[in-house]
């Protein structure tokens, strides 16, 4: 970002339109809370508005208002979490009652901005590819250019359908923004330079402008585009910004929504690739993610949410991680899964393990296929290798969990608390009843149900005693099979 940007806007409020319904989405979640790369539509543009550094982002809300604002709240709030100090408190909104078009709505969130704000940027919500850079580009121009009244974000490409399309005049002046559905003439249609959203201009003049609009179009709406004409007809200023259109891309149905979410991801991959980070392609990591160099992410894997992982691991073929802490040269072999827990340094994972909540692997640990850990933490060098289910217990140091094992934690009522030892032994097929604990040490013998406690050093045992009888299966093939011939003989 050009340096002094953040100084500059400190003056400027961003006002995001965000209150439509989203129809073209034909869904019951507002299209802006639609998510690509793991994140609402809206938080782009709010967090280019902050990026850019604006004093204030009002972000204008309307259909499915709750929903938008408890989303805003939690993730620019005051208790926000992975976000700077500086942004709590920035994001307000402001609320259009009625959905009567993108005028209508600037007014509202006009309405709201504080006293003390000179300039406005307004954008919409649904442009979720755009960046601080952007966005502050098109402020800048009220600085540079001291004789333009609205800067104005335009962009050119062949196929500019559906967007509203920018109007000049014999000698170049941008006077009008026409929407698709009002252009009359086939040169109208024609014409390739295109409205992208991103408009700056003084708070009086925008209060002033917007005061005006007036529903003449094709939709009965009162079109934020016209504060354009009406800048260009009292003889003001419109400076057209010229502007990268692979960012600017409104999001409107799902198709759009997900060549969105591709574009976003191809950046995000890219960003880590360029960091120093192997990523396979097919791999899915969601933005906020974090991976230090040298970790390895293959193809099919999927990292999400406040995922973390350390430098020098390998995320392999079809892991999904949501909200994992991975540390350094961890191993995570194919199709294990991760969720809301912490794996540390050097421990080896999978395949097929699957650490639910709370799990905490310990440095250097094992955790093999089929397993499944739940609120359970294994210390270092702990091992679970083979098909066990480990909720809600500690592994000390050292101990070994054989296959099969069964932490039995729940009584039907209540969640119990299983303990192993450092050095513990635990036999294949063992089934340990909480609440349970094994001392420093012991040995469980395979195949015990253990419902007491075993005291360090001690072997607990718990099976039936095995007795062998010589010859005795050849006489058992001989008497089943004569039974199968009288069978047959019979029918
Ligand atoms: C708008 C522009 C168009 C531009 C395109 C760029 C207008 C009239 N047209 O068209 O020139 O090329 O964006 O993507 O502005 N919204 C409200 N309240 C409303 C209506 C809409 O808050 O009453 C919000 C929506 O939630 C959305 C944004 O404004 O986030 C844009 O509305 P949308 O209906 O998608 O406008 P476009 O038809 O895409
Ligand atoms: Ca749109």
């Amino acid at each position: 970002m050009p340096e002094g940007i953040g100084k500059t806007l400190e003056s400027t409020s961003a006002v995001i339109l965000a209150a439509g319904q989203g129809t073209r989405m034909k869904s019951a979640l507002p299209k802006v809370l639609h998510a690509i790369a793991g994140r609402p539509l809206v938080h782009y543009p709010v967090r280019a508005a902050l990026e850019a550094g604006c004093g204030e982002v009002v972000v204008v809300v309307g259909h499915g208002r709750e929903r938008l604002e408890a989303y805003l709240s939690e993730a620019f709030g005051a208790s926000a979490q992975g976000i700077p100090e500086a942004w709590k408190g920035r994001v307000k909104t402001a609320v259009q009652k009625e959905q009567r078009g993108t005028g209508d709505a600037a007014r509202a969130g006009l309405e709201a901005v504080r006293s003390g704000a000179e300039r406005v940027l307004v954008f919409y919500g649904d442009v979720p590819l755009l960046t601080a850079p952007d966005v502050a580009s098109v402020a800048s121009i009220l600085d540079e250019d001291k004789e333009a009244t609205v800067a104005l974000a335009t962009c050119t490409t062949n196929d500019p359908f559906g967007y509203g399309r920018v109007i000049r005049d014999d000698r170049g002046q941008v006077v009008e923004i026409r929407e698709q559905k009002d252009l009359r003439t086939d040169a109208e249609r024609g014409i390739k330079e295109w409205n992208p959203g991103i408009y700056a201009a003084g708070v009086a003049f925008l209060k002033e402008a917007l005061a005006s609009l007036k529903p003449n179009n094709a939709q009965g709406e009162y079109y934020l585009t016209d504060i354009v004409s009406f800048a260009a007809q009292r003889g003001l200023r419109v400076v057209g910004v010229p502007s990268n259109p692979a960012v600017m891309d409104g999001i409107n149905d799902r198709a759009q929504l997900a060549r969105g979410e591709r574009a976003m991801m191809d950046r995000l991959l890219e960003k880590h690739r360029v960091a120093g980070v192997t990523v396979r392609d097919g791999a899915r990591i969601e933005d906020g993610v974090v991976i230090e160099k040298d970790a390895t992410i293959e193809s099919f894997a999927v990292l999400r949410g406040r995922t973390r992982v350390g430098s020098g691991s390998v995320v392999d073929v079809g892991c999904v991680l949501t909200n994992a802490d991975i540390g350094e040269g961890v191993s995570l072999k194919p199709y294990s899964i991760v969720t809301d827990s912490i794996v540390r340094a050097r421990a080896q994972i999978g395949p097929f393990s699957h650490l639910r909540p709370e799990s905490d692997i310990g440095e250097e640990a094992h955790v093999g296929n089929f397993v499944e850990t739940k609120k359970t933490r294994l210390d270092r060098g702990a091992k679970a290798n083979h098909l066990a289910y480990l909720g809600d217990g500690f592994v000390g140091e050292g101990a070994n969990v054989g296959a099969g094992t069964i932490f039995c934690n729940y009584d039907g009522f209540q969640k119990q608390i299983t303990r192993i030892g450092k050095n513990a032994f635990i036999g294949s097929d063992s089934q340990l009843v909480a609440p349970v604990t094994i001392g420093d040490g012991a040995y469980v013998g395979t195949g015990t149900t253990v419902t007491r406690d075993v005291p360090a050093d001690a072997l607990a045992i718990g099976r039936a005693k095995q007795e062998n009888k010589e010859g005795y299966a050849s006489r058992l093939r001989g008497r089943l099979a004569a039974q199968k011939a009288a069978a047959a003989a019979k029918k």
